[in-house]
């Protein structure tokens, strides 16, 4: 633990991942899986903003080894429904294994495929809650088919938004910063959301959390 990290203090008092997930991530990276689940922290603001919004039905995008998915469906209400995106193969066959393991295979549904793809496929759907933690550059293309999926009152939560600094520049020097600096303005300058940005990794990074408004 690194003594000073607000970041490590709330996630060790309150703690989100158990002795399942733990195994789940040590063997995502065992088979060269890229260690980016969300940390503790940023589990723990998903879990509240769930139950705090009384969601039952999620769309997650990036599942990678289903981390955040499990997370996510501990705190559903019974009958409640979450819908993931991912594109790679490998992902998806471990998310699946560990979602069954997790006795939550019930409640998740990874599409696969790329996000654009799925996402246009479920046009007409609705949901109460938005995950987005994808391919950064991509966050303003998502952002578009998040708010043609949701409804006033809908959370849209994006992981990412900060990069070590690199939004805050007129143009950002990687694809990935510029993707997630867009992604900041067209919240910030769509009337019909109301956001705020949250850090994480104390500080090294951050969420968009965002209410879709009547
Ligand atoms: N939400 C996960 C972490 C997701 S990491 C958790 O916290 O546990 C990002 C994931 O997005 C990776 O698995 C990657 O394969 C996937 N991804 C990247 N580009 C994508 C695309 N175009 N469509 C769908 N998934 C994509
Ligand atoms: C990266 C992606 C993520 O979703 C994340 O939480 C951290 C890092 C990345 O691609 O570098
Ligand atoms: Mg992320």
């Amino acid at each position: 633990m690194t003594a000073g990290s607000l970041a490590s203090y709330a996630d060790d008092l309150f703690n989100v991942e158990d002795a399942l997930l733990r195994g789940f991530r040590e063997e995502a990276f065992a088979q060269g899986l890229p260690p980016i689940q969300v940390p503790g922290e940023l589990a723990r603001i998903l879990q509240v903003l769930i139950v705090q919004s009384s969601a039952r039905t999620i769309l997650e995008v990036g599942t990678l080894f289903g981390y955040s998915s499990i997370i996510m469906a501990r705190v559903l209400p019974p009958g409640g429904h979450i819908t993931s995106l991912e594109v790679n193969p490998k992902h998806v066959a471990l998310a699946r294994s560990n979602l069954q393991a997790a006795g939550v295979a019930d409640r998740v549904t990874i599409v696969e495929g790329p996000a654009v793809r799925s996402l246009t496929a479920l046009s007409g759907r609705n949901f109460d809650f938005v995950f987005i933690d994808a391919d950064k550059s991509s966050y303003p293309e998502y952002l578009e088919h998040a708010l043609a999926l949701t409804h006033a009152g809908s959370t849209i939560v994006a992981d990412n938004v900060w990069r070590g600094g690199r939004v805050d520049h007129p143009e950002p020097s990687d694809v990935d910063a510029v993707g997630a600096s867009r992604y900041n303005r067209m919240l910030a300058e769509n009337p019909r959301l109301l956001t705020a940005l949250i850090p994480t990794r104390d500080g090294a990074d951050g969420a968009a959390v965002s209410v879709v408004l009547p």
